[in-house]
């Protein structure tokens, strides 16, 4: 018995203690990302600390598929006619061209694009504007959903509040770079880089891939930099007066990043700081929401099981060729399964079968929780991917653009599926690619795997995000946490003082060493010659006198 009374008395304190709630915070979320599916990751975030009791205003571009909620304002300021058509435009280029991360980056810089213009245009709208220049709302905590966009800390360099960013998948060098997390790339993946099933690290060929990619994505990110203060310039410390922190000030008082990632089943596990929380999975419901009634009967019904398919909310099918519409409705309405399809105009199906349901919104997290779900058709999206993951759903997926093709090449390593290419799609291979995973158990058996590992945690994601946020609240920033490299020059960072000066000092010891030598080394010279020649004359005289 007495053996356990330390930890029984620990047990007491601990639940004796209650760390100070703060309730009811002013929080402003600034969601700019023209991306929905990057929308809906940093509302679930927003939801969680909504429901927690929060004050939520969030400013956004367009608006937000959230149900609405008494303890959040959305307010949108939609993109001028001009950027909107460069937004269609660069949405219909990428999924037709199947643009990859290279191109995307580089075309960044090189053609107009809603992602960088776009968000600062975005950030000097009237309605955006007035809510940093006259805030009727006391803030005390900014949010930054990111995407090429940190020249908007202006916001909280404005209101004069602690910030917190969230990110959208596994952390790239931008965000990396943002609280000095360790991405050294001879064992840390870049972005889409996946190891071999089965390896523990990377190879010779993939640590050379990664090197290229990780050096890449680096560069972008240090030219990234110069037009992200150039922006922050223009928009918020041009008429701010001298004492107003620089863009360089405020990347430094970053409290935290949240990512929507899980290390232990994702993998590999990546060195980070204390200030990077892992929020992965947040926008899958812990407990999924009953489906409208018409959509649990037809899944109810099904004696096959269900498919689901979706390509997401980035992709419209009109920017799909026909031809591989035509293909896909074909093998899906002759399935014995039920097949729910996200179609966004439900007057125009590409058919009447009677085992496909189309439908405009879905609520896929739902149907991907449902028992009948036996596989998920998707575009790759990081979102699908996680949920399908959580709730142990295989996958087949049509990667189209940006990050997707990296996740499906991920997820089918990890023996979670199969991917396939939407624009040489036939009719032949997408039957048997069904047949494969509707058939053989080993796809559902890994992603139950990995789904178990996925839910094992000490804190859920919601639990991360009300934990970290409030910590945040209650110390008025977590700049404690922050790793002393973030306050470092290049040449103390890299220790190059310390090894010029060793070098110095090895330098001159080696000069002493050596005239020490060449001292010593006369000496005895002088003594052993002073000896020979002592010698020799005294042969001399032993020749004389014989
Ligand atoms: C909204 O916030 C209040 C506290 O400010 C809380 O009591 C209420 O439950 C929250 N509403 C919802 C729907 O969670
Ligand atoms: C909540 O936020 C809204 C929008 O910013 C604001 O009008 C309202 O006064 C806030 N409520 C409280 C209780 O602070
Ligand atoms: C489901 O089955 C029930 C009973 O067999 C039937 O009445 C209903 O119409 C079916 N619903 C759908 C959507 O197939
Ligand atoms: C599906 O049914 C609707 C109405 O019942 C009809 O207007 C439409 O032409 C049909 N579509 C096809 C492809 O058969």
């Amino acid at each position: 018995m007495e053996k356990y009374l330390p930890i029984s008395l620990l047990v007491v304190l601990l639940l004796g203690i209650e760390t100070s709630t703060i309730e009811g915070a002013n929080i402003l979320g600034v969601f700019s990302s023209y991306s929905p599916s990057h929308v809906i990751v940093h509302m679930a975030v927003v939801k969680t600390l909504a429901d927690r009791g929060h004050n939520i205003t969030v400013l956004t571009q367009m608006k937000p598929k959230f149900e609405p909620h008494e303890n959040v304002t959305v307010i949108v300021a939609p993109p001028s006619p001009a950027q909107q058509s460069i937004t269609k435009e660069y949405m219909a280029r990428v999924s037709s061209e199947k643009e990859s991360m290279f191109s995307f980056m580089t075309n960044l810089f090189l053609r107009p694009s809603p992602v960088l213009n776009g968000q600062y245009e975005w950030t000097l709208h009237p309605k955006i504007k007035a809510i940093y220049e006259n805030p009727q709302t006391k803030y005390d905590l900014v949010i930054l959903g990111l995407m090429l966009n940190d020249f908007q800390l202006g916001f909280a360099a404005k209101l004069r509040c602690p910030v917190i960013m969230t990110w959208v998948g596994v952390p790239m060098p931008a965000m990396d770079s943002q609280v000095a997390n360790i991405d050294d790339p001879s064992y840390v993946p870049s972005l889409n880089v996946a190891l071999e099933p089965g390896k523990l690290s990377m190879g010779f060929r993939l640590r050379c891939v990664n090197f290229i990619t990780h050096s890449f994505l680096s560069t972008i990110n240090v030219l990234m930099s110069h037009k992200m203060q150039e922006f922050y310039n223009q928009a918020f410390a041009k008429d701010s007066g001298p004492n107003f922190p620089s863009y360089y000030d405020m990347k430094r008082r970053i409290s935290l990043l949240f990512y929507n990632y899980h290390a232990p089943s994702e993998g590999p596990i990546r060195p980070t700081v204390p200030q990077s929380i892992e929020i992965g999975g947040i926008q899958v419901k812990e407990k999924p929401d009953p489906l409208p009634k018409d959509l649990a009967e037809f899944l109810d019904n099904g004696t096959d099981g269900a498919i689901f398919f979706s390509l997401g909310t980035n992709v419209k099918f009109s920017g799909i060729r026909a031809q591989s519409v035509e293909i896909l409705y074909k093998v899906l309405s002759k399935l014995p399964q039920r097949v729910v399809w996200k179609w966004d105009d439900k007057e125009n199906t590409p058919g009447n079968a009677s085992n496909i349901y189309f439908g405009n919104w879905l609520p896929q997290d739902d149907i991907l929780a449902h028992p009948k779900t036996r596989l998920f058709i998707t575009h790759a999206g990081k979102g699908g991917i996680a949920e399908a993951q959580y709730h142990g759903v295989p996958m087949l997926a049509f990667p189209i653009f940006a990050d997707q093709p990296g996740n499906a090449e991920i997820m089918a390593k990890s023996g979670f599926g199969l991917h396939l290419d939407v624009l040489t799609l036939t009719e032949k291979i997408l039957e048997e690619t069904i047949g494969e995973l509707l058939l053989n158990p080993a796809y559902r058996e890994s992603v139950g795997r990995f789904s178990a590992l996925y839910r094992d945690r000490p804190l859920t994601a919601r639990q991360s995000v009300v934990y970290w946020t409030e910590y945040v609240l209650r110390h008025q920033g977590a700049y404690n946490l922050q790793s002393p490299l973030l306050h470092m020059n290049f040449v103390a960072r890299h220790n190059l003082d310390v090894y010029g000066t060793l070098l110095v000092f090895c330098l001159v010891a080696l000069l002493i060493l050596r005239m020490l030598f060449r001292f010593v080394f006369r000496k005895v010279l002088r003594v052993v010659r002073g000896h020979y020649r002592a010698k020799a004359s005294k042969n001399k005289l032993k020749d004389k006198i014989l």
